[in-house]
């Protein structure tokens, strides 16, 4: 198959290296990664089995590799490019037929290899560290600090003081403001009895990890799943999340489609009252790109493969109350799903 990616994590997956401008160009059995002179170099010391090019140009050059070639039908995904670039691209190359195909490079990517695994479960472990090393300094100086230090506080624990890289900007969130799935962090301060929620994950060798906890504070706060409220609703609505969670887990096998896992995690919680309150899908396939696929969604009929990653997550969120959401990353292995 010819294709043409330039999604920087599409590049890295090709041939192990992306820079912000680039394309990279599979013709027959010649790879060709085009950039400009910023990057050669770099590219060159980084990529094997690739040919590097310079241009100042790149669409130019493309066009010339494609018009050298001879091939008929090259790949591409419309999400990737603009009018503009594509009109460019294409232009006058009448002789060749280009087929768009939406997301077939985050497609190949949605099984992954033991390599890919083994660093996923390793970014896993970084990050559940992450949260043990902040729950620690919760427990010891969290108390009366506002969601917006606790933030920065979390990021620089995470990254290790900058050392790795976020999978995302992370979400702390306080009793109301966790309402909210994806709260931006306010000035509200953490007091005692509170409830957190915290959502956060780190990048290892560029592959992300994505964990959410919700948890009572105390000056004995832990991430771990056993959490006891004082209040009964908030109690009750943890343990139907958690649920969820545990079931979507156990039940999900090898065979079903993302929406089967979906609804084993909707009904709990459906059964419970509080459908309307699960506001988003159960979870999402995550590699490279935080959110990928498969999409553990009610629209999603995609096969469920070994060797796919993806995470459980349901929640419950009473506007203007709390949220709770629990989330865990899984690897589906001999037909069922493990935590990682
Ligand atoms: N953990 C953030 C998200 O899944 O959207
Ligand atoms: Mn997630």
């Amino acid at each position: 198959m010819n294709y043409i990616v330039k999604d920087e994590n599409a590049l890295f997956y090709e041939c192990g290296y992306s820079c912000d401008n680039a394309i990279f160009l599979k013709l027959g059995d010649d790879s060709f990664f085009i950039t400009d002179g910023r990057y050669t170099v770099d590219a060159k010391e980084n990529i094997k089995n690739t040919r590097v090019i310079q241009s100042q140009n790149l669409i130019q050059e493309v066009r010339f590799l494609i018009r050298k070639s001879n091939i008929k039908k090259l790949y591409y995904d419309p999400k990737e490019w603009n009018t503009y670039e594509f009109n460019l691209l294409k232009n006058k190359l009448n002789r060749v037929s280009f087929f768009a195909k939406v997301d077939f490079s985050k497609l190949k990517r949605a099984i992954k290899s033991n390599d890919e695994i083994k660093i996923i479960k390793q970014a896993v472990k970084l990050g559940r560290d992450g949260f043990k090393k902040f729950a620690k300094y919760l427990k010891n100086s969290g108390e009366l600090k506002s969601e917006e230090f606790l933030q920065y506080k979390l990021k620089s624990i995470l990254s290790s003081f900058g050392e790795l890289e976020l999978s995302f900007e992370p979400i702390v969130a306080i009793n109301k403001n966790s309402a909210k799935p994806h709260a931006t962090p306010s000035k509200g301060v953490l007091q005692n009895g509170d409830l957190i929620l915290v959502d956060a994950g780190v990048k290892y060798k560029r592959y992300c990890s994505d964990r959410t906890r919700s948890s009572l504070f105390n000056n004995k706060i832990t991430f771990k799943e056993n959490q006891k409220f004082s209040k009964k609703k908030r109690q009750k609505i943890y343990d139907t999340v958690l649920k969820a969670h545990d079931e979507a887990i156990t039940k999900a096998k090898s065979g079903m489609r993302a929406f089967e896992i979906d609804k084993i995690a909707r009904d709990v919680i459906d059964k419970a009252g509080f459908a309307k309150f699960f506001v988003h899908s159960t979870g999402h396939g995550v590699g490279l790109n935080i959110h990928e696929y498969p999409f553990i969604s009610a629209k999603s009929d995609m096969l469920i493969e070994d060797h796919m990653v993806f995470t459980i997550e349901p929640g419950i969120y009473i506007p203007n109350e709390f949220g709770i959401r629990i989330e865990d990353m899984i690897v589906m292995k001999n037909g069922v799903a493990r935590i990682l």
